[in-house]
């Protein structure tokens, strides 16, 4: 039988390091997956410094291509440096060349590049794909309808795809360090073999349907996964993504697992504002606490059908995501700094992250913007509040009055 062809679209900070992780698992899993890994890079031009053990004088200062460098050091100097990536990782600035015969496709670049990404993949991917999104924000519709990453990502290629969220720093999993994280994954019904984690349903592809994210039969009908493929259900993507160091809890509930994502994102900036402004770890908690609760309510009122509340309590995806976020990512790190220095999130975003982004602040106006043109501001005054600080229109001093009744 053939054997799954893994191709990892993005090659930032956590791109590159979900990459090394999959790709460990290729190798020590010969029999399910190929061993290469096509990992997008989406090129640039990037010089070596001269302190790096890979400066060659020959070059010196002469920018080289970022997959270039990739390919030949085994090291992304630029997202993730100094952490070794296993020879089975190649570079490829094509992207459909790199998605070429993948039939999974895992996507991780930030989230404002989706459209464009999945603009150029479409014709160019394998029917019977299956995607994995480990991207952190949401999408909206022209119409003003909220969309799940994964939902815009399967219904734009016509295949199904997953979530991949948790409380994860990239260059802790690029260390090998332990941390969990939550992947959730329906396995379509015309995918299912039999047996397997109790899909008692043997499918002879016949049901090429399966359900969105609100619980509605899709309007994407699937391919099947051929039967001379390994099948691709909850063991296989255990298989791909658990590593010792990365402990991986499949769940099926999308919903939450990509709200978690996306939405602590606002919720780690207000941290960071308020730090930023001299409070201390009570008044955080107060901002996180209530931060989780516009969260749920978000997802209540706008999924009510398929949120699974435990998520938030219970997995790497929900609390966990939401209290890492607060202590120790970019998020809140920089807001903190933009207010210490009294400059804008923006700024330090263009000046000290070295082309890596913050996915907080496009989330902040893409949610809130939903939100308005909806009327329901006064049930989100966290969501609001980072809103209107962003936009210089709110104090920070004055977050605790928004909530007074
Ligand atoms: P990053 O912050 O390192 O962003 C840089 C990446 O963006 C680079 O690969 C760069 O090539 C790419 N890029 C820049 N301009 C582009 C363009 N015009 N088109 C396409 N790509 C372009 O990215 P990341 O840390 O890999 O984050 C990817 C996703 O993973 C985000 O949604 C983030 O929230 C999520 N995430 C990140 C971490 C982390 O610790 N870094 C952890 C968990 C989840
Ligand atoms: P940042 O993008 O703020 O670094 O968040 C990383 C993350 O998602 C932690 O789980």
């Amino acid at each position: 039988g053939r054997k799954h062809k893994v191709t990892v679209i993005g090659s930032g900070n956590w791109g590159t390091t979900v990459t090394k992780l999959v790709a460990e698992n290729t190798r020590d899993h010969p029999d399910v997956f190929e061993r290469d890994v096509q990992m997008w890079v989406y090129e640039e031009n990037v010089t070596i410094p001269k302190d790096s053990p890979h400066y060659d004088a020959a070059i010196g200062d002469q920018p080289q291509k970022l997959t270039s460098i990739i390919n030949k050091y085994h090291e992304n100097v630029k997202y993730l440096p100094n952490i070794a990536l296993p020879p089975n990782v190649i570079a490829n600035p094509s992207l459909p060349d790199a998605v070429k015969d993948s039939t999974i496709l895992i996507f991780n670049f930030p989230h404002e590049f989706i459209g464009n990404i999945c603009k150029q993949m479409k014709g160019h991917v394998l029917p019977y794909a299956r995607g994995i999104s480990c991207i952190k924000g949401v999408t909206v519709t022209e119409d003003n309808e909220i969309e799940l990453l994964c939902e815009y990502i399967g219904d734009t290629l016509g295949i199904y795809c997953g979530a991949l969220s948790g409380a994860n720093i990239a260059i802790e999993i690029a260390n090998e360090e332990w941390c969990e994280t939550t992947i959730a994954y329906n396995t379509p019904p015309c995918d299912l073999r039999g047996g397997a984690n109790g899909n008692s349903a043997p499918s002879n592809g016949a049901d090429h349907d399966h359900k969105d994210a609100r619980g509605l039969v899709s309007k994407t009908k699937l391919t099947p996964v051929p039967a001379d493929y390994p099948p691709l259900d909850h063991d296989e993507f255990q298989k791909l993504f658990g590593r010792p160091y990365f402990t991986v809890s499949m769940v099926s509930d999308v919903v939450g697992v990509s709200l978690g994502g996306a939405l602590k994102n606002i919720v780690a900036i207000a941290c960071g504002f308020v730090e930023g402004n001299g409070w201390n770890n009570t008044a955080k908690t107060a901002v996180m606490r209530r931060g989780m609760l516009e969260i749920i309510a978000f997802g209540r009122e706008f999924f009510p059908e398929t949120i699974q509340e435990k998520t938030f309590w219970e997995e790497s995806a929900g609390w966990g995501d939401m209290i890492v976020s607060c202590t120790s990512a970019r998020n809140w790190r920089y807001s903190k700094m933009a207010v210490e220095r009294g400059v804008t999130v923006q700024e330090i975003e263009r000046t000290e992250l070295n082309g890596q982004k913050l996915q907080g602040i496009s989330t902040t106006r893409e949610v809130c913007g939903f939100l308005r043109a909806r009327g329901v501001e006064s049930k989100y005054p966290l969501f609001f509040a980072v809103d209107g600080i962003l936009d210089g229109k709110v104090k920070v001093e004055d977050i605790p009055k928004l909530f007074r009744k």
